[in-house]
């Protein structure tokens, strides 16, 4: 359903929420996911190199992933590890498929969460790229929740045991 959701913009798995904890702190936000690689179990997000996120996946890799679809009224709970890379072959393809009006996120003359004296984000004249970074999420958990309307369902499944999932009470 996450790989299916990469290319349906009207799907809400595409846009979890991507939860991270540095220093003592829990934060989380929303991030489009742009790829989903079923064998390696990996979700693959775009990002800002210089935003906060970065600053504290780099510190405390450990990340939970969260999506609810409405329509199956499913949630899905993501725990995993999450890697940075802001060079390389990967990341340069990953480039390629930005178009350009989105390559202006990647443009910001400050870094985001900078104070400003203005709403609108003074832009530099380069292209992006040397800020733009790839977020690997490498999940090793998944807790998987039904809310049918018959009797909930809960399942959780984790690498360590071959993604053997079990029933647990939900
Ligand atoms: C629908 C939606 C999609 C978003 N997609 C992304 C994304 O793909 N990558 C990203 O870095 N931020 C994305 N954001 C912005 C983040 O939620 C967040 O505000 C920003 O990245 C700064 O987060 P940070 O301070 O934790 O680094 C999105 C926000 C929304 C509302």
């Amino acid at each position: 359903m996450l790989a299916a959701a990469v290319d349906d913009p009207a799907s809400l798995l595409r846009t979890p929420v991507v939860a991270t904890v540095h220093a003592g702190a829990a934060d989380g936000r929303v991030m489009v996911v742009r790829a989903v690689d079923r064998d390696r179990a990996t979700l693959t997000f775009f990002t800002d190199s210089r935003a906060a996120k970065v600053a504290a996946v780099t510190a405390a890799p450990q990340v939970a992933v969260v999506a609810y679809d409405p329509g199956a009224r499913l949630q899905f709970r993501l725990g995993g590890v999450a890697e940075i890379a802001v060079a390389g072959a990967a990341v340069e393809s990953a480039w390629a498929t930005v178009p350009g009006h989105a390559r202006s996120a990647y443009r910001t003359l400050a870094a985001p969460g900078t104070p400003s004296p203005d709403p609108i984000a003074t832009l530099m004249e380069d292209d992006g790229r040397a800020s733009f970074a790839v977020l690997t999420v490498t999940v090793d958990s998944i807790d998987w929740l039904d809310l049918a309307s018959r009797g909930h369902r809960r399942a959780a499944y984790d690498r360590a045991s071959g993604w053997r999932g079990e029933w647990v009470v939900p």
